[in-house]
């Protein structure tokens, strides 16, 4: 199967055709059912609801040893270890502290999996939003989706991918799912406009205003532009990196920042088109567990490697993409994240 990267861009349009299929025409793959994950360990950010936790029950399910749950609220990732713990009494579940809006809280966790857990198998970097309303985070800046989904999403990447080389068992590679989602490919080429790079260009309050989901559909195509750089540093002997979109999925909390008055018009839609969270979730296993070599840097869609946002077959995309590599470089520099990526060079 070809990657993302080989595969040709989509020549029909995304609504409607590539949502009708995604939403109607496919059937959920699910991992075989000899998949047996005794032994391992994985992270799930975000695993306190929605996707994040269904994920994280149906990887339990397939015996797995020992997991961590990411989670910005201690009570809530403790609430939802404990119903998991009920569920699984064997397997090991672990909360830790982790908020996507504060470099320092990231650092502290991956400082904490460094002195505690000495084999990663699994990551799956699932903790997103979105949010309708601008605002900003208080510790960098930044306009809180492109914070979240984007800079903070790749700043753990990095870090923990030394990890997942190190403490994977030899041999087997260690594996890093992001959760992307299919709205990315409906982003259009982020471009300066005027401001001095594009990352001010997507912190300025207009832009976001322009329409309500393109920040966040946005910052979901910034994770493909990442992708696409990202594994000309990192080889998939090592960790397979890919990113996958759940699909339009109801019954999570995602859209929980959404206007009261259109709320029922949202419900009334998802109930008519979206998939539910276990068909949502399945997408995570499949792209963690079954997925192997031929998907590392690549967008999954519907249990398939699907193209990336058009724009990236294109010069002007790929000249973003370089663009955005070297401003999220400088914006993560004083954690030395160039050297940490040369280091995952293999020799
Ligand atoms: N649902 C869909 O239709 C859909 C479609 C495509 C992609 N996705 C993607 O799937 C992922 C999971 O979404 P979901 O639908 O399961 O939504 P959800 O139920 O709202 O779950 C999102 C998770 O992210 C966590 N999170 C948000 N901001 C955080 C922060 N600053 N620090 C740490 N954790 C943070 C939330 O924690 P709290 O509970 O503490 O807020 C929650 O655990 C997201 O990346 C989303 O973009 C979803």
């Amino acid at each position: 199967m070809a990657s993302s990267k080989d595969l040709p861009p989509l020549d029909v349009p995304f609504f409607p055709n590539v949502f009708v299929k995604n939403q109607f025409c496919t059937k959920p793959d699910r991992p075989p059912a000899t998949t047996d994950l005794t032994g391992k360990v994985a992270i799930i950010t975000g695993a306190n609801t929605g996707l994040g936790f269904e994920a994280a029950k149906q990887m339990l399910a397939l015996k797995l040893s020992h997991l961590i749950i990411a989670v910005r609220n201690n009570a809530k990732g403790e609430d939802a270890a404990a119903k998991l713990r009920t569920k699984f009494p064997k397997a090991i579940i672990e909360v830790m502290l982790l908020d996507m809006t504060r470099y320092d809280s990231i650092q502290d966790f991956v400082r904490r999996v460094e002195n505690e857990v000495h084999r990663l198998d699994i990551v799956i970097l699932n903790a997103g939003l979105i949010k309708m309303k601008y605002g900003t985070v208080a510790s960098t800046g930044h306009e809180e989706i492109l914070q979240v989904n984007y800079l903070s999403t790749v700043f753990l990447a990095i870090l923990l991918l030394p990890i997942l080389k190190a403490r994977s068992p030899a041999g087997t590679p260690g594996r890093l799912t992001i959760i992307n989602a299919a709205l990315a490919l409906t982003a259009p080429l982020p471009t300066i406009n005027g401001h001095k790079s594009l990352l001010a260009a997507l912190d300025d309050p207009k832009a976001f205003a322009n329409y309500t989901d393109k920040q966040y559909n946005t910052s979901k195509v910034l994770m493909q532009m990442f992708a696409y750089k990202l594994i000309d540093y990192v080889s998939a002997d090592d960790v397979i990196v890919n990113l996958v979109c759940p699909g339009f999925v109801k019954g999570t909390g995602l859209s929980r920042d959404v206007n009261i008055l259109i709320k029922p018009l949202m419900a009334a839609f998802a109930a008519a088109a979206a998939r539910n969270v276990a068909d949502g979730a399945s997408t995570y296993l499949d792209a963690a567990l079954v997925k192997g070599k031929e998907s590392h840097g690549s967008f999954i869609m519907s249990w398939k490697i699907a193209p990336y946002n058009s724009f990236l077959y294109t010069p002007e995309g790929r000249d973003a993409a370089d663009k955005l590599w070297r401003e999220t470089m400088d914006e993560l520099s004083f954690a030395g994240v160039s050297g940490i990526l040369e280091s995952m060079k293999k020799l």
